[in-house]
This record gives structure tokens, C-alpha cells and sequence, in this order.
């Protein structure tokens, strides 16, 4: 029945002209069905060529955002309507216009987890695998990081050369995760080696053998000679990974590490949208899509 709907959906999206984009948080049989799958760096860079009319974001909104913002001349499909990014909406355009006023000196960097229209007011945007190489090449010295303050002290601690000025924004998934968590992990599984992402609390990070995006600690994992790590991401990492990597074993660090909005897309959301029925249109205006894409090519220029 599965493997049924899947082909129903690999059939339609080629007749259709559909191509599916998917992050890798999402569910094991729709990564099966994807054109191109990753973390929100690769995902951005992807959606630059794609050539098919149509883009289905499986994701949430703000990655739809990002790709609609790179192809604003493609019918852009978020999966499921209500996939947003809690992160994405902590701040918004008015709050930070008015810090840059007091601010001139700041180099405005938003993470990629942020709404199109905060775009518009900051100068470079980054993802959790590229901020460090990015921060370290910006011109100015004063750095306002936004908005999550996790990724932002990981930033801060790796490039001590900056003057990076945090706000209170955060992933409220990651940083639910406590250091006791930590230790309890590590007790239970003391040959495992502890892979955490950067928008985890730097208590729980500096216990970390490796921090990075999510893809960078797929590629860890399994490159890694080690057999056995805690997953310090999004659970389904772990389970990606176990169907990757059998002979290896993967821990989740907590089982708070559920992000509800990454899960709202099931495979027969995206056999719906495939069939024509469902899914949510990005629309932006003129105006949005060309300030928005500033911060974006900025991206992409320094992390080349
Ligand atoms: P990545 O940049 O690792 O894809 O992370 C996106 C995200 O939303 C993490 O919670
Ligand atoms: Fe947003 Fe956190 Fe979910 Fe990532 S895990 S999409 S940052 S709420």
C-alpha cells in the first residue's frame, strides 16, 4: 500500500512537473519520494535549478519562502498549511528596523529559520552549516545575530574576533533539551559519541563530540569509524540514519527532540498536492521577493 501510494506520486509529479524538495526532519517514506533532500542550506541552493514548473517545499513555511524568493517565476507548494517555524516568528521587521536605527554600526545576520518580510531588513542571511564560515567573512566587526541566541553563542565562541550581540530568539524544540539529558545519555551509553546540533542550549553543546547542521551530522555519523552516537537533533536524524547505517546505533539525546511542525507533512499530503488537491501557494510581493533576495545571494556568495 505504501510503496503503491509512493509510485502514484513518483508517476504524477513527472506528469505534473512537480519537483519535491524535502528536509531531512521529515518522515523516512517521504524522503523515498523526493527529488532532492537535505538540510536548509542544500535545500536553498537546490531550488536555484530546478527546472520543473512546479516546486513542493516538504518542509516549513519559511524553507517554501526561501525557494519562492529563488524562483519567483515557479508556482511554489508548501506541503501542509500550517508547517511553520516557531523560530521564524519570534521577531519580526518593526522590532529590528528600530534596533538598527540605534545601531548603524551592526551587520544584521538572520538565521535562514526567519520570516521573508524580516528578511527584508537584514543584511545576510546563514544556516546552521553555514554561519560560522559566513560571520567570519562579513566586513563589519559588529554583528547582530537573530534570531536564535544558541546558534548565535556557537557563532560567538568560534569567531571570538567579532563583536556578535545576541537577542533572546530560540528553537523551542533544541532548547528544551537540559544538560542533566545530557548526562544521563552519556551514562547510558558511554561508548557513544554525542553529535548535537547548534541550536542546542551551549550547556548541552559543550558536551558535544561534533556540532553541526543537520546534514552535517548525518555525514558524521557516517563517515565516522565509531559505532554507536546520541542523536542531539531532530529524532527522525536517528532513525534516517539507522536505515542508512545498520550495523552502527543511534540514541535520540531526548525525546522532546519532536519538532510537531516538521511532522504535520504526512506522505499522503504530498500525494494530494501531486494530484492537485492541497498544499499552500507562497505568495510574496515584488517588493518582499527583491530585499529578501539580498540577504539571500548574500548568502550565497560568502558561502561559496
Ligand atoms: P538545518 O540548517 O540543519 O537544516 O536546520 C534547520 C532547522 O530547522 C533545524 O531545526
Ligand atoms: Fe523550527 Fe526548531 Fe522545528 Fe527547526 S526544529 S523547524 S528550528 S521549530
Amino acid at each position: 500500500m505504501l510503496k503503491d501510494i509512493q509510485a502514484e506520486i513518483l508517476r504524477l509529479k513527472k506528469e505534473n512537473d512537480i519537483c519535491i524538495l524535502a528536509h531531512s526532519y521529515v518522515a523516512h517514506e517521504i524522503l523515498e519520494v523526493a527529488d532532492f533532500t537535505g538540510d536548509s542550506y542544500a535545500l536553498a541552493l537546490k531550488a536555484k535549478d530546478v527546472k520543473q514548473k512546479t516546486v513542493l517545499m516538504v518542509g516549513v513555511r519559511f524553507m517554501a519562502e526561501t525557494v519562492k524568493i529563488l524562483c519567483p517565476d515557479k508556482k511554489v507548494l508548501l506541503a501542509h498549511p500550517q508547517a511553520g517555524c516557531p523560530m521564524a516568528e519570534q521577531m519580526d521587521k518593526a522590532m529590528i528596523s528600530e534596533i538598527r536605527k540605534e545601531h548603524p554600526e551592526y551587520t544584521v545576520v538572520a538565521y535562514i529559520n526567519t520570516t521573508a518580510s524580516l528578511k527584508t531588513v537584514c543584511d545576510v542571511c546563514v544556516t546552521s552549516s553555514s554561519a560560522v564560515n559566513i560571520v567570519k567573512k562579513i566586513e563589519g566587526k559588529d554583528i547582530l545575530f537573530i534570531p536564535d541566541c544558541n546558534l548565535g553563542s556557537f557563532v560567538k565562541q568560534e569567531i571570538p574576533e567579532k563583536n556578535v550581540t545576541l537577542l533572546n530568539g530560540c528553537c523551542p524544540i533544541h532548547a528544551s533539551v537540559e544538560e542533566e539529558e545530557v548526562l544521563e545519555a552519556k551514562k547510558a551509553h558511554p561508548e557513544a559519541l554525542l553529535l548535537v546540533h547548534p541550536e542546542c542550549k551551549p550547556c548541552v553543546a559543550k558536551h558535544a563530540d561534533y556540532i553541526g547542521s543537520t546534514a552535517g551530522i548525518m555525514k558524521f555519523a557516517k563517515e565516522s569509524d565509531q559505532k554507536e552516537f546520541i542523536i542531539g537533533t531532530e529524532m527522525s536524524i536517528a532513525e534516517h540514519l539507522q536505515y542508512e547505517c545498520p550495523d552502527k546505533k543511534f540514541y535520540v539525546l531526548s525525546k522532546k527532540l519532536i519538532c510537531r511542525d516538521m511532522k504535520l507533512s504526512t506522505l499522503m499530503d504530498v500525494y494530494n498536492v501531486v494530484r492537485g488537491e492541497g498544499g499552500f501557494e507562497i505568495e510574496l510581493d515584488e517588493d518582499t521577493i527583491t530585499k529578501a533576495r539580498h540577504c539571500i545571494d548574500e548568502m550565497i556568495r560568502l558561502g561559496g
